[in-house]
């Protein structure tokens, strides 16, 4: 849907709502990804999340058209343990998708988490769309993925200037991905996933 002007801005409580609407139909599934950013938002981490919404205008105020997430985790560095970000999830409504939302939102956090002086964010996710928004093959760069359950080339990262040669080790997941399965593909998917990489 295009001609409405998108504005990017930090999520507040009123939106959590409609945040959560946003990524079951983004997503497809009506509580996963919303119960997962539900718990996100209230869990100790080591560093405090960063939550942005991208609304447009509606005749009620404006309206909640997509969402992105950075919460705290660890990368289990020889040195010592390093609080990184993961940026997930990443949502748009379905019919705000292809006008550039998505792409913004990724370049905001990114900024943020620059702003915070935070080295390192990472992600899994699909490497053709993310590859052309500043993430590399984080396995290529010499950094661990979290689970075995990785698709090749799905566990990404982005160094930002913080980062310093030394930071290289495990990505470690906050406990709520964990806790709500939220790490890697499982069954089904991940056979999906796979195959589709082999062809
Ligand atoms: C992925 C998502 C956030 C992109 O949001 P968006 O606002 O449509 O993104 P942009 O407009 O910035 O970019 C759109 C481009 O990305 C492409 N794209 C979207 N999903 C993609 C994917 N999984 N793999 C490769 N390319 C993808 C689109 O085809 C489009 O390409 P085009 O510009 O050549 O037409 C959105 O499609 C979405 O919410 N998907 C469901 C939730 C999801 O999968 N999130 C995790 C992302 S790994």
């Amino acid at each position: 849907m295009t001609g409405h002007e998108v504005r990017y801005r930090p999520e507040q409580e009123r939106d959590h709502a409609a945040v959560r609407e946003l990524h079951a139909r983004a997503f497809g599934y009506p509580d996963r990804v919303p119960d997962l950013v539900d718990a996100l938002r209230a869990a100790p981490a080591p560093l405090a999340p960063v939550s942005l919404v991208a609304t447009v205008d509606d005749t009620d105020g404006d309206r909640v058209v997509g969402h992105v997430m950075l919460s705290g985790c660890r990368l289990d560095a020889l040195e010592r343990l390093v609080a990184v970000y993961s940026l997930s999830p990443l949502g748009v409504l379905p019919e705000f998708q292809r006008s550039g939302i998505g792409t913004a939102l990724i370049g905001h956090a990114l900024s943020a988490a620059e702003a915070q002086g935070v080295p390192l964010v990472f992600l899994e996710g699909a490497p053709d769309y993310h590859g052309p928004r500043g993430f590399d093959d984080a396995e290529r760069l010499g950094f661990r993925p979290p689970s075995l359950r990785n698709v090749p080339g799905a566990f990404q990262v982005v160094r930002l200037p913080a980062y310093e040669d030394w930071m290289h080790g495990t990505f470690v997941y906050s406990d709520v991905f964990w806790a709500h399965d939220c790490v890697g593909l499982r069954g089904e998917q991940l056979r999906a996933a796979q195959q589709a990489g082999d062809r």
